[in-house]
């Protein structure tokens, strides 16, 4: 059984309002049992979360592969793990554009955050261009190839891997359920040549671009689809609970 995960990536945004707001509703859902429910708020407010959150999961947007020193601004995987932290989104497609991560430092990060017992989701997707020009499994291959090229199987078998068009993200459109699963099946065949069969279907791929309360259902139906990594939708406190409700009614089926 692979965990369905919904996990609401906030970006730069919130404040300690919205932290107690989010935090008291999904702690009233009950949604524990069935569905892993994770937020990311920004790292400010990390501490914050962790002591409000009772039925879920904290997690960071980001970190830095280092453990410690003279890197200013950033934050190590102990110190995200210190404060109660159990998942790291990694290689958002905005650190790729706007801060210039490539596939190698996503992977030196993805081992630092493996290494201090945190689960790293790693994001991979194409651009508009890479899917118009027919490129985007290439694309997607390098991303995963890389992304896992310094970890044994035996790490594999902990890394989430999330699927984000990057043409989808922020911009209200979403992949079709069928566009979706066709890559999300890609990235599970791929990971099985990399780290094996069992590794490969044991692992949650979530899809994240435009996740709303309306097609989550749909999308989390879908045989390799295994939960959503949200972004907008995960801002609004009923939205982001429906998208939860949503992903137990396809564990129920
Ligand atoms: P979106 O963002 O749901 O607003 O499209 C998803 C993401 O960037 O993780």
């Amino acid at each position: 059984m692979r965990d369905l995960i919904v996990a609401g990536n906030w970006k730069m945004n919130g404040s300690q309002q919205f932290v107690g707001e989010m935090l008291l509703a999904l702690n009233n859902a009950g949604f524990s049992e069935s569905v892993k429910a994770v937020v990311f708020p920004p790292s400010v407010y990390l501490h914050e979360a962790i002591q409000q959150a009772k039925a879920v999961k904290v997690g960071a947007q980001n970190l830095f592969y280092e453990n410690s020193g003279a890197y200013t601004g950033e934050l190590s995987a102990s110190m995200i793990s210190d404060v109660g932290c159990e998942y790291v989104i990694l290689g958002h497609s905005e650190r790729r554009a706007v801060f210039g991560e490539d596939d190698l430092l996503v992977a030196k990060k993805v081992v630092a955050t493996l290494e201090n017992h945190l689960t790293p989701i790693l994001c991979v997707g194409e651009t508009l261009e890479d899917r118009d020009g027919g490129k985007y499994s290439d694309v997607i291959a390098t991303q995963v190839k890389v992304g896992l090229s310094l970890l044994s199987a035996e790490q594999i078998s902990n890394v989430v891997i999330a699927y984000e068009p990057v043409w989808a993200i922020g911009t209200g459109k979403t992949a079709s359920p069928l566009q979706a699963q066709e890559v999300h099946e890609l990235i599970r065949n791929l990971v099985a040549e990399i780290a094996g069969k069992e590794v490969s279907s044991n692992m949650s791929v979530l899809y994240g671009g435009s996740v709303n309360a309306a097609n989550a259902q749909e999308l989390f139906s879908q045989p390799d689809i295994d939960g959503g990594l949200v972004g907008g939708a995960s801002l609004k406190v009923d939205e982001f609970l429906a998208i939860c409700s949503a992903a137990a009614e396809v564990l129920k089926r």
